[in-house]
């Protein structure tokens, strides 16, 4: 069956959140995201609040033809980016549900916004919130369409792009230009859990030379 990138709807948000809470397995969420009930429904209302943000976008892939496509058809990986942006207070994260690990989530917060600051100083940049693709999914290409549609447009824009990635994630962001500025670590049951602040640069988008062949 051929894939399709489609961007998502508020219809789409509880199957978000199910592919979310079935793909992101690693100790680090685990502990901050555990899967329970309320932690789900605070997932649900922050989904609910950013696909109606201007500057955050939200990207589905499905199965098929788009002949054939049902509002009901399996959403297999998403993604959700956003453009610059000034954030205003309410996004920051105090609002976090209190079933997860609330003093883990708070180290690893201002671990990495302080490591952002750092290496993106004043620069505007599009940042990466979320990148998954459902395991039994995965290897055949739905990251990468995803991955595509966001350089495609950090490009067009002419900006950077930034992203805290994780270690099942950091060779899918390195096909992409990404690159390792820093890490940073937290320790969880006796085991350091390393992410990986990755910075790309903007590409020259190419100009489609056959189009404009008259300009030439
Ligand atoms: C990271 C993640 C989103 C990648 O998604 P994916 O849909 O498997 O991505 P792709 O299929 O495009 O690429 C994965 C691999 O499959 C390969 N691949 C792509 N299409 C393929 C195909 N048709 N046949 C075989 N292999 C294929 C890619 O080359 C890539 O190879 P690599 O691992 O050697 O680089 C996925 O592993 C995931 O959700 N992980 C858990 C959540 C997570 O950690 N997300 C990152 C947050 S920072």
């Amino acid at each position: 069956m051929p894939l399709r990138l489609v961007r998502a709807e508020m219809a789409d948000i509880p199957q978000l959140v199910d592919l979310y809470f079935n793909t992101f397995k690693s100790p680090l969420v685990l502990r901050v995201k555990p899967d329970v009930p309320p932690v789900r429904e605070w997932y649900k209302k922050s989904l609910e609040s950013d696909i109606e943000k201007p500057h955050t976008r939200i990207y589905k892939v499905v199965e098929g033809q788009a002949e054939s496509a049902q509002a009901s058809d399996e959403i297999i990986a998403f993604a959700k980016w956003s453009s610059p942006h000034t954030e205003p207070q309410q996004e920051k994260p105090t609002d976090w549900s209190v079933d997860g690990d609330v003093a883990l989530f708070k180290e690893v917060t201002d671990k990495a916004t302080e490591k952002k600051k750092k290496i993106m100083g004043e620069k505007e940049y599009w940042y990466i919130g979320v990148l998954a693709t459902l395991p039994k999914h995965q290897h055949r290409g739905a990251g990468s369409l995803l991955m595509t549609e966001f350089c495609k447009q950090a490009d067009e824009a002419g900006h950077w792009s930034y992203v805290e990635a994780s270690p099942l994630g950091r060779p899918t962001y390195q096909r992409f230009a990404f690159e390792t500025r820093d890490t940073f670590s937290v320790v969880i049951d006796g085991e350091p859990y390393i992410d990986s602040c990755m910075v790309r640069e903007p590409q020259i988008v190419s100009i489609n030379v056959t189009k404009h062949a008259g300009y030439y």
